[in-house]
């Protein structure tokens, strides 16, 4: 008997990282999961090692584009037979300086996080507000409260963060939780991609973030997965609106 038992699950950007992670737990709690990512090889090849009991797909989605959202949700209401779970996982990375970003990668970072998850959230509110049952998890960053060479992404996130609370208000009256994980940093692919910017081994890099944590370490999607099993399952019901730090204790305020 598992948590998600005949829930069904979208996670975003679960190709790969984090995503994958969230998807495989879920997975193996007993949730039918459909992966949406922008990369629709590596999402069918993800969703068929994913080996829990109910059924898996990969769907190719931009979660920047409104129609190939609604596309995505049609197939998922169609092919796995209703909504329950949306995890806005998504996202990208254009780092620069402020005097040398474009607006190009201002816009794709804001589009693909901030507008993703709020596009996201739009197709399946109808379907969780009919059927009276919900939930919406977005994946902010520690980046959220500033990072250098970041404006786009923190401002991304940082609004991610406001949208989480006001879809709590919302949409709690119509049985749906809404919360959002903060991650700290969790080794992927995206975190190897700034190694190399900043010129780093991953191996210093991995060190250096681990050294300034105090657990010591750095995190994995394995850590994520497990509060984003908890926060979307039936025992975190009176939890809304709230931002979780899951980062080795990297941001204690
Ligand atoms: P990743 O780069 O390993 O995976 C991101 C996935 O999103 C990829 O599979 C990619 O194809 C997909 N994607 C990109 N654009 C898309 C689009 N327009 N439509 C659909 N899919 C798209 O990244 P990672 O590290 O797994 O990050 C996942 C989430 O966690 C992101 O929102 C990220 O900002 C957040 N996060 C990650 C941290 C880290 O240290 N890795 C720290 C804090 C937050």
């Amino acid at each position: 008997m598992g948590r998600f038992d005949g829930r069904v699950a979208v996670i975003t950007g679960a190709a790969q990282g984090i995503g994958a992670g969230i998807a495989r737990r879920f997975a193996e709690e007993g949730a039918a999961v459909a992966i949406f990512d922008i990369n629709e090889e590596q999402a069918g090849a993800t969703a068929a090692a994913l080996g829990g009991a109910a059924a898996a797909i990969g769907v190719g989605v931009n979660v920047a584009d409104g129609a190939s959202v609604e596309a995505g949700v049609a197939r998922v209401l169609e092919e796995l037979g209703g909504l329950h779970i949306v995890v806005n996982n998504a996202g990208i990375t254009r780092d620069n300086l402020l005097f040398k970003m474009s607006e190009q990668e201002w816009d794709q970072v804001i589009d693909v996080h901030l507008k993703g998850s709020w596009l996201m959230s739009k197709a399946a509110q109808k379907t969780f507000v009919d059927q009276k049952y919900g939930k919406i998890l977005n994946l902010s960053s520690i980046g959220a409260m500033g990072n250098r060479g970041q404006t786009n992404y923190s401002a991304a996130k940082a609004g991610i963060e406001g949208l989480t609370k006001t879809l709590a208000l919302e949409l709690g009256p119509f049985g749906v939780n809404t919360n959002a994980i903060a991650p700290g940093f969790i080794a992927t692919d995206m975190t190897d991609a700034t190694a190399v910017r900043l010129g780093l081994s991953i191996e210093d890099f991995h060190k250096a973030n681990a050294d300034a944590t105090p657990v010591r370490r750095v995190g994995h999607p394995e850590d994520i997965a497990a509060a984003a099993a908890f926060l979307c399952s039936d025992e975190a019901s009176y939890i809304t609106g709230q931002i979780l730090q899951v980062d080795g204790g990297f941001r204690i305020h």
